[in-house]
């Protein structure tokens, strides 16, 4: 049984189509890129997913439970777990309560209590190596540092899922190979699967994810393994505006 599965979904803006007819699974575990131009609907299909709008067309299964509108709040704690396009920490509070935030509200939710979502919190900012900003206001971070908070929020969360809407945008090539080798390693421990929305960082899609999923114009052109994906004549047409051979 896949782990989530959109059927169909249709999402309108007015008159504008945003996400158009598209189905596509998930397994347990598997990291997946969904790649496309600016305004292809990546970020349009990742807040469907976690229930920030829900589409006109089609159904939303995650773990076998139909939840096409359901709240987004209700979606965490059943282990559904993102980070922002744009980052949006509470400013004031400090990097380790920003982080806790997600362990209060993820598949623990109830079940922590505020001690140990901090202690939690410790443990996910060493592994995003920020241990040495934890008792910053969040507010106070450097962009790439609320983007690794980000990540460190939504992994605090123990989802089973992890949408990650260009969490690593404006990350030197290197911090990106380590995040990469890092959200990899946690994922593989803690059977997550990841579900990474990129446009630009070709180098994290190639170095993370199994299948890509190609959006173009809100229709998904193409689902395939990566290499597979990358090479396909319409993804080179959608990236570059012609067919490779002209
Ligand atoms: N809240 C909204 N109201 C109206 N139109 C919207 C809204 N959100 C997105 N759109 C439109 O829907 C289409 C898909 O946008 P979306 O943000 O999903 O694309 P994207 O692939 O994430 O783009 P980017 O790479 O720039 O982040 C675009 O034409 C966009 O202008
Ligand atoms: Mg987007």
């Amino acid at each position: 049984m896949s782990l989530l599965k959109l059927e169909n979904i249709t999402k309108r803006f007015g008159g504008l189509i945003a996400v158009n007819k598209v189905s596509l699974e998930i397994s347990k575990g598997e990291f997946v890129g969904i790649v496309g131009p600016n305004g292809s609907g990546k970020t349009t299909l990742f807040n469907v997913i976690s229930g920030v709008y829900f589409p006109e067309e089609g159904r939303v299964i995650f773990d076998g439970q139909d939840i096409t509108t359901l709240q987004p709040y209700k979606r965490a704690p059943l282990g559904i777990g993102r980070t922002f396009q744009i980052p949006r920490p509470f400013a004031s509070a400090t990097v380790r309560e920003n982080v806790a935030v997600g362990a209060m509200f993820g598949t623990l939710s109830g079940k922590v209590s505020v001690d140990e979502s901090l202690e939690i919190a410790d443990k996910t900012i060493e592994r995003v190596r920020l241990q040495e900003h934890k008792d910053k206001p969040a507010g106070a971070l450097t962009p790439v540092e609320k983007k690794l908070m980000e990540i460190a929020r939504a992994l605090a969360m123990k989802p089973k899922l992890l949408l990650m809407d260009e969490a690593m945008a404006g990350m030197h090539p290197n911090d990106i190979d380590q995040m990469v080798a890092f959200i990899k390693q946690i994922a593989v421990e803690e059977k997550i699967a990841i579900v990474s929305m990129v446009e630009h960082i070709m180098r994290a899609v190639v170095g993370m994810a199994e299948k890509v999923i190609v959006l173009h114009q809100g229709s998904k052109i193409v689902d395939a393994p990566t290499k597979e994906a990358l090479e396909d004549p319409k993804v080179v047409e959608v990236y570059l505006g012609h067919p490779p051979e002209e």
